[in-house]
């Protein structure tokens, strides 16, 4: 053989690999296949009943009049669900003698932000799921067994946190260099700058830095539910603990 025949074929493998990389990738970490398609074809214990509504975005986005801003000026990605409840309602926060971010932020500037409101808009357990800023074809949205809120379905409901997330990891603090220094005098925390794929928003602790609203992650292990990276062996602990 000769050696651009050889090369030709080694592109050819090479080609074939990637596709299938590709292809392996796709078939299942979409958002259709996980709880949070709550659209008449979704696999989970929440969803649209039967001839109700078939979209799978429209339970948080609208591609117009949607909600863009939080009280605290965040941007938010096109909302489609009211936070101006739960804005104003207070929620249990987590504290301890050695959290550092509980000293550095008042109880008031910790409460949930945007980006966290967006999650607890549905999984405080109290807040209509079914209920929009704009429908689409669909209004109501009529819910499988009537069956409107995470504290609905029988049975254990790991979904639903309620108003106390004083039992949850912290959330909704500003996470740089002066939070870094003031952790066991700079060395409990990783330089969140290094944290990808991790990310936060306007430099805060979300409950989306951690999680993937739009896959669930059972197609790759250790990162269900919703996790952004694998916490395969505490992984996504260590990204931001020097531990
Ligand atoms: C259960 C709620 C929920 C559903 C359903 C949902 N999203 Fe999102 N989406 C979010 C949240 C929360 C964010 C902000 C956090 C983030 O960026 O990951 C977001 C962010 C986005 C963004 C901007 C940031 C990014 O990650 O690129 C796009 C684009 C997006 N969603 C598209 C979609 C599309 C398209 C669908 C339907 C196929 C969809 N989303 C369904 C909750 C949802
Ligand atoms: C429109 C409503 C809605 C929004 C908004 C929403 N969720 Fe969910 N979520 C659900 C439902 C419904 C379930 C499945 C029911 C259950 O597990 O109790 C679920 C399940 C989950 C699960 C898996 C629970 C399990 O049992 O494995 C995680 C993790 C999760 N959501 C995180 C988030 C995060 C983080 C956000 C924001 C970025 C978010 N969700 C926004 C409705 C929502
Ligand atoms: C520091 C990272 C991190 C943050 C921030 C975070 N989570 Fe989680 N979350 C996880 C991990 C890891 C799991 C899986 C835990 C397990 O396997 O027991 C999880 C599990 C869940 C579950 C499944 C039920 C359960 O309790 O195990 C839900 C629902 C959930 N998270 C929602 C949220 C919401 C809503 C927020 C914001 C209020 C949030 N998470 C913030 C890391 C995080
Ligand atoms: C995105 C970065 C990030 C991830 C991922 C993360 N944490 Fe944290 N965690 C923090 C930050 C920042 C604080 C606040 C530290 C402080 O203010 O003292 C914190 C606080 C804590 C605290 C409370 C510390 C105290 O002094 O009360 C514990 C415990 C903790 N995290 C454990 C975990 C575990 C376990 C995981 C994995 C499931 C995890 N964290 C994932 C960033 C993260």
């Amino acid at each position: 053989m000769c050696s651009k025949t050889k090369k030709i074929i080694l592109l050819a493998i090479i080609i074939a690999a990637l596709q299938l990389l590709i292809f392996s990738g796709t078939s299942s970490g979409i958002i259709a296949d996980s709880v949070h398609n709550l659209s008449v074809s979704g696999p989970g214990p929440l969803k649209a009943a039967l001839g109700s509504e078939d979209e799978i975005c429209i339970f948080c986005h609208t591609p117009h009049g949607a909600i863009v801003v939080d009280a605290n000026s965040n941007r938010l990605p096109l909302w489609n669900r009211s936070i101006a409840g739960i804005d104003a309602a207070t929620f249990t926060l987590y504290s301890s003698s050695t959290f550092n971010a509980g000293v550095l932020e008042t109880n008031a500037q910790r409460q949930p932000q945007g980006m966290s409101l967006l999650c607890l808009s549905c999984h405080d357990g109290v807040s209509a799921i079914n209920v929009l800023q704009n429908y689409g074809q669909y209004n109501p949205i009529v819910m499988e067994f009537g069956y409107d809120q995470l504290s609905d379905p029988p049975g254990p409901q790991p979904g639903n946190l309620g108003m106390d997330l004083s039992d949850d990891h912290p959330i909704s603090f500003t996470y740089d260099s002066t939070l870094r220094a003031a952790d066991n005098g700079g060395l409990g925390l990783k330089d969140p700058a290094t944290i990808a794929p991790l990310r936060l928003f306007n430099n805060r602790l979300e409950c989306a830095t951690c999680h993937n609203p739009h896959e669930q992650g059972n197609a790759v292990e250790g990162t269900e539910p919703f996790l952004r990276m694998t916490n395969l062996n505490s992984e996504m602990c260590i990204k931001c603990h020097n531990k």
